[in-house]
Formats: C-alpha cells, sequence, structure tokens
C-alpha cells in the first residue's frame, strides 16, 4: 500500500540521519507530488507514524522528529520498559504545545501584570473561567469562594492544619489513600483515623462511629478514580456521607483530581449535596493535563476565607502569574475541553484492556480493583507474597510497578498490595506487561512453596 511505503521512506531517512529530531518532514503537498499519490495518502502515512510515536504534529506548522526516536534496529534490540508506576500523565498527550501558545497569549494581553505581584486568592478573570468549567462538573460556585493553588497539594497540606469552624481536631482518611496527604498529616503532627474503602465503598456505620466518638475535624476523600484503588463512590454513598457529615458536624475534604476524566454525565461530586461550604472541594490540573504547571483550586466556605488566604500567603503570596493567565486561555478558548475529550477517551480505553487483561491473566489467589476510567488500580497479593518482593522481580523483566505501603497510616498498614497506573503504557503492550506481573506472582508463590517444602524436610 502506497501510505506503507510512504511510512518506510520516512523511516530511512530518520534512520540515515537525513532527519534528525526536530526536523520537519516535507510538506503533504510536496510528499504527494514526489509519491504521486493524494494528500490523504500522506496524510495517512504522517498519522501512522505519528502513533508509532516517532513524529508529532504542530497544528499550522507541520510535522517533525521527536527527540530519542533511535531507528527500528536498535529498538528492536532494546526491550521496551513497560511502566505500570509512572503516575503522571500520559506523555505523548500532554499538550504542552498548545499552552506555551497560551503563556504567549497571556503575556500579550497581559504585559507586566503577569510578572508582578499579585492577588493572594488568584487571578480574578482565570477564576471566573474556573467558575464557568466547574459548572461542567456540577459545582456550582462563584469566583469568590474559588482559591487559586500551586498543586491541589498545597491545598490539601494547608487544610490539615487550619483551625476549622467546628472546633475539632483530627482527621478522617479512607485507607489506603493518596501518599501526599498522609504525609501532610505526618508533618503537621496530626492524629487520622483510617477506614477502609474496598470493593464496595467504605462502611457508613464504621464512619458515624468515627464522627460519633473521635473529633473529627474533616473526613478526606477521593471521590472518584480513588489513589490507587481508583474506586469511584456512587451517588448513593456520597449523598449518604454527607449527611452523616452535616449530623456529626464533619467537614468533607472531596479531592476530585481526576474528576474532569468522568465520562459518566449523571455522576455527581460530593459538592452537590452541600454547596454551603459543608463540603470543600479541591481539583487538580495535573493528572488531566500538566503536572508541572502546580495549578489546582479549593472551593472554600466563607469562614475559612482569611484563615486560608493567610496560610496561602505564609506558603508563598501566591501561585505564578504566568501559569494563572495561560490556564484562563487555556479554558476560555475551548483547548481545555477538546483535550480534555482525546485524554477520556485514551484514558478510559487503557482502563478497559487492563480490566480485560487482569481478567484474563492474573492467578484466581489474586484480587484487583479499578474501573473503566481514570488510571489507578491495585492488585492485592495473596500472603505470604510482598508487594515489595514483586516490584523487585518484576523490575528485572523491565516492568514497573508501585508498592503501595506509603499510602497506608501505620494501623492500617499492608505490604501485600501493588498500585498500577495506566498512564504512560502503550494500549499494545498493557496486556503484556500484565501477562508478567501474572507470571511473576505464580514463580515467587512457587518459590515460597518450595522453601516451605524444603525446610519442613529438613526438619
Ligand atoms: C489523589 C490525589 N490528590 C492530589 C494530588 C496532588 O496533585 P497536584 O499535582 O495537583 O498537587 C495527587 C497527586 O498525585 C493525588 O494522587
Amino acid at each position: 500500500m502506497l501510505y506503507e511505503e510512504i511510512v518506510d521512506e520516512m523511516m530511512q531517512r530518520i534512520e540515515r540521519g537525513l532527519l534528525k529530531p526536530g526536523n520537519k518532514l516535507p510538506s503533504i503537498r510536496n510528499l504527494s507530488q514526489d509519491f504521486a499519490c493524494s494528500k490523504n495518502t500522506v496524510i495517512k502515512a504522517y498519522v501512522e507514524l505519528e502513533k508509532r510515536h516517532i513524529i508529532y504534529s504542530v497544528p499550522q506548522s507541520g510535522y517533525y522528529v521527536i527527540e530519542g526516536y533511535r531507528g527500528r534496529e536498535k529498538l528492536e534490540e532494546t526491550q521496551v520498559d513497560i511502566d505500570f508506576l509512572s503516575a503522571g500523565p500520559d506523555r505523548q498527550a500532554m499538550p504542552y504545545r498548545d499552552f506555551q501558545h497560551c503563556i504567549n497569549q497571556a503575556i500579550e494581553r497581559y504585559k507586566e501584570e503577569m510578572f508582578t505581584y499579585s492577588d493572594v486568592q488568584g487571578l480574578y478573570s482565570l477564576r471566573v473561567q474556573l467558575a464557568r468549567h466547574l459548572q461542567g462538573l456540577q459545582v456550582f460556585t462563584v469566583p469568590d469562594r474559588i482559591y487559586v493553588v500551586s498543586g491541589s497539594q498545597q491545598a490539601l497540606h494547608l487544610l490539615v492544619s487550619l483551625p476549622f469552624p467546628n472546633g475539632k481536631r483530627n482527621i478522617c482518611l479512607e485507607q489506603p489513600t493518596h501518599a501526599g496527604f498522609i504525609e501532610s498529616i505526618r508533618q503537621h503532627g496530626r492524629e487520622a483515623y483510617g477506614i477502609e474503602v474496598g470493593k464496595k465503598g467504605i462502611d457508613l456505620k464504621q464512619l458515624e462511629e468515627l464522627f460519633k466518638h473521635h473529633d473529627i475535624k474533616l473526613f478526606y476523600m477521593v471521590s472518584r478514580f480513588h489513589n490507587p484503588t481508583g474506586y469511584s463512590h456512587t451517588n448513593e454513598e456520597r449523598r449518604r456521607i454527607v449527611e452523616l457529615a452535616q449530623q456529626y458536624d464533619v467537614y468533607i475534604l472531596e479531592d476530585d483530581y481526576m474528576g474532569d476524566l468522568d465520562s459518566n454525565a449523571k455522576a455527581d461530586p460530593m459538592f452537590v449535596y452541600d454547596p454551603s461550604g459543608r463540603v470543600i472541594y479541591v481539583k487538580s490540573f495535573s493528572k488531566v493535563m500538566l503536572p508541572g504547571l502546580r495549578l489546582g483550586l479549593a472551593v472554600l466556605p466563607d469562614e475559612l476565607r482569611e484563615a486560608f488566604l493567610r496560610a496561602k500567603f505564609a506558603a508563598d503570596v501566591h501561585t505564578p502569574m504566568l501559569t494563572q493567565g495561560a490556564l484562563e486561555i487555556y479554558l476560555q478558548s475551548g483547548m481545555f475541553k477538546a483535550h480534555i475529550d482525546r485524554m477520556r477517551q485514551l484514558y478510559s480505553k487503557k482502563a478497559v484492556l487492563l480490566q480485560q487483561a487482569y481478567k484474563t491473566w492474573l492467578p484466581a489467589a489474586v484480587t484487583y480493583s479499578g474501573s473503566l476510567s481514570g488510571f489507578y488500580s491495585t492488585i492485592e497479593l495473596p500472603l505470604p507474597l510482598k508487594a515489595k518482593q514483586l516490584a523487585d522481580y518484576l523490575k528485572q523483566q523491565r516492568v514497573w510497578v508501585d508498592h503501595a505501603e506509603r499510602m497506608y497510616i501505620p494501623e492500617f498498614s499492608k505490604d501485600n498490595v501493588i498500585r498500577l497506573s495506566i498512564s504512560q503504557v502503550e494500549e499494545a503492550l498493557i496486556e503484556e506487561g500484565v501477562q508478567i506481573i501474572a507470571r511473576g506472582i505464580t514463580e515467587l508463590l512457587s518459590r515460597r512453596t518450595e522453601v516451605r517444602f524444603v525446610s519442613k524436610g529438613q526438619g
């Protein structure tokens, strides 16, 4: 087929060094003349090269050779790593070129304002855009209640230690949970009460006991695509948890870090069930966009306004203006929406492949979690297998997984859980990765059995 000839020709040019990383490929028109074919054939070839991560496109400019492509033979020689460990967004899908354009636009629009001290709460015009964006997530609020933070982690960290209107002190959190939040509790020397989040969510009776007896100031919850299990609470669970919080005067700290990836339009954040301020809604732009920007937001009750602004000022005065200005344009122009539509498809396709692979390949003694979207899930290993031991073993097979120990507080500690993130793994490698993990589990378990047998035999 003609388009394959074009693919082959371009790869040869790259391998022979005629096209180097960063070089622009011939224009579609020129190449269609050279090959005496239609422009569509050339486009098909370029799209194919893009899919293979050999070239990338820059809108209104053309196609370019990526950095780091070493040619076919070298690729075949080097076995590829399968990275279920890295937790950032898919690197190939990071919209940094579009964002570069927004940064330039922000400087044009706001000039020196992007480079002076500014509002601690965040650029007002950005907060207007954020309020609009939040409506799409069913979070109806006003710019005055939105606080721009330097990554959602900053909001979590500041809120752990702030005095709350309920006058209470302790923190309740799901187990396991986002390790950064546990670290914040540790840093502030706060007492934490855990509640297990399993395949069926959390036990509400147990939650009620905690709320009743332990002076709980706030309950930290990742309401959808939970880190690390991937669990999403149902609307009914969310509503009942908010009711309990109202009954026992507890605040909910709702971490909706991946909410944009939810394609279920009927799924409500917890905020919906009490928009008065009882539910503090926190959102991140990291997992869904560009983590290096360090941009997030919190929707706070008025009673926390002063204390929060003082804490934010003490932490870093305000979040950098240039990224705030660029985010405003990114949201306003519709680029964010277009990006999220792509990300939803990308990650849900990968998540489905992962769940299928789990079902097909994991040994029966293993339990696993996860959903058909988002990017985290966990595998619980049969005892006595340890997560760290499996992770070390898999490293030698060039498969990278994370063990989840740091996602537990000491009373809930588990050392037999691994976390997998599908964000960095190409679709085509997901099944192979799970096969290698499954083989690793079987192999390590059989070694254990042999050791026990030998030591018994030796008396
Ligand atoms: C559940 C959860 N919340 C919040 C964060 C922090 O995100 P940000 O980069 O916005 O600080 C993370 C990062 O891993 C996370 O997993």
